[in-house]
């Protein structure tokens, strides 16, 4: 186009359309370079996909890796069983003294507490044997702040009696010595049904004088202080063997119990042959095998990411149940934002701008990943948002 031309053009154009604020641009051989550009701009798009795949490829375990990680964990559980070994190994292996699963002639009403999970809740139990067996239960759920789960030991459980002594007001129930199971959902080092001494706190727990302990005696400690009722504390159980243990009334073949929750961990009935560091070699008992400890010497290195270590490394136990950290829910909210912050800062995601909100820790919680899963449409949202987000090529839902 000659520049008169286009100037007339423009002329034109703005009499015709006086708002018009189109503008005319001069081109030079034009149509020959924009051949060149187009197939520019799809090498570009091209390499980006490729770069983006690359990415996305090194976040999937092959499955030669699973089998790997399996001979691994094979190798520390058999350290966590021989008594040689024991003392080195991650994976615990904490014997429960739990030696049979449920008959179904169990009877009576028994209070539970469960500590560990989100929630910290508080149970009546009625378990009625005979031919048409029942389980009745009632609980009320109580928050635990955060500043009572990171202060003393002495808050934590004056605080788990308090709780205690509202269910038992709630449920008209104070004057009655009932039986009470505590599920206590962190690895013990157990001397019996009733006895056991915290190995170390685990997941979002920190509580002082509490590692060394028996938390058996912490709770009758607390109950005591407050002088109000009393309880009959009968047994110390791991959140995995409380699940296999009410799978199992159910379901009597069930000999496994496995939690995939805030922590991840799992328990199994072990022939007591095998477990050296009790004596007696007949009948079985239910080892609690304290995995998320697994890959804590380092064995599993090889297969963490940069965002499994960003993570371990702002926790409040660095190198600590590093296997936990890298699947469970109290950490995967975090490693996908960790993941987001890094796709985004190579340009594959929201225009390469990490808003402040998504630099903030803790924001993306693991349950809006179980939302997006779970949920057909919300994935077919994510596609379409990251596309108007101008991304176009990396649907954020691939890496979740
Ligand atoms: C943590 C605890 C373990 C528990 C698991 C699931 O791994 O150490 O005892 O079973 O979380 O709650």
């Amino acid at each position: 186009m000659h520049p008169q031309y286009a100037r007339r053009l423009h002329k034109t154009v703005r009499r015709l359309v006086p708002d018009s604020d189109v503008r005319f641009l001069l081109s030079e051989s034009g149509s020959a370079k924009g051949a060149a550009m187009v197939t520019a701009v799809a090498y570009r798009l091209a390499d980006q996909s490729r770069q983006i795949i690359q990415t996305l490829e090194e976040l999937q375990l092959t499955t030669e890796q699973l089998l790997e990680v399996k001979k691994r964990m094979k190798i520390e559980i058999q350290n966590g069983l021989s008594k040689s070994t024991q003392e080195i190994a991650t994976v615990k292996m904490l014997p429960t003294f739990v030696q049979s699963t449920p008959d179904g002639s169990e009877n009576g009403d028994f209070l539970a507490l469960d500590l560990g999970g989100t929630n910290f809740r508080v149970l009546l139990v009625k378990i009625r044997s005979g031919k048409r067996r029942t389980v009745e239960m009632n609980n009320k759920i109580y928050a635990i702040p955060m500043e009572v789960m990171q202060g003393t030991g002495e808050e934590l459980f004056d605080h788990i009696v308090q709780c205690i002594s509202d269910f038992l007001d709630y449920m008209g129930m104070k004057n009655t010595r009932s039986p009470l199971g505590f599920t206590f959902s962190f690895p013990c080092q157990q001397t019996s049904l009733d006895a056991g001494v915290l190995v170390t706190w685990t997941k979002g727990f920190k509580a002082t004088s509490c590692e060394g302990e028996d938390v058996v005696g912490l709770l009758r400690d607390a109950i005591r202080r407050r002088e109000e009722f009393d309880l009959d504390v009968v047994a110390i159980v791991n959140d995995t063997v409380g699940t296999m243990m009410t799978c199992a009334y159910e379901e009597p073949t069930c000999e496994v119990g496995l939690i995939a929750g805030t922590g991840s961990n799992a328990c199994y009935m072990e022939e007591m042959k095998n477990i050296e560091m009790i004596e007696g070699d007949e009948g079985r008992m239910c080892v609690n095998m304290e995995w998320g400890a697994f890959g804590d010497n380092g064995c599993l290195d090889d297969m963490r990411t940069e965002y499994d270590r960003t993570v371990d490394d702002l926790s409040l136990n660095p190198g600590k149940q590093r296997y936990e950290k890298m699947c469970s829910g109290m950490y995967l909210g975090e490693i996908v934002r960790n993941i987001l912050i890094d796709l985004t800062r190579k340009g594959f995601l929201f225009r390469g701008q990490i808003s402040e909100t998504l630099k903030t820790r803790g924001i993306f919680e693991t349950k809006y990943l179980s939302q997006i899963e779970s949920d057909r449409l919300a994935l077919l949202q994510g596609q379409i948002h990251s596309a108007t987000l101008g991304t176009g090529t990396a649907p954020v839902t691939t890496v979740s």
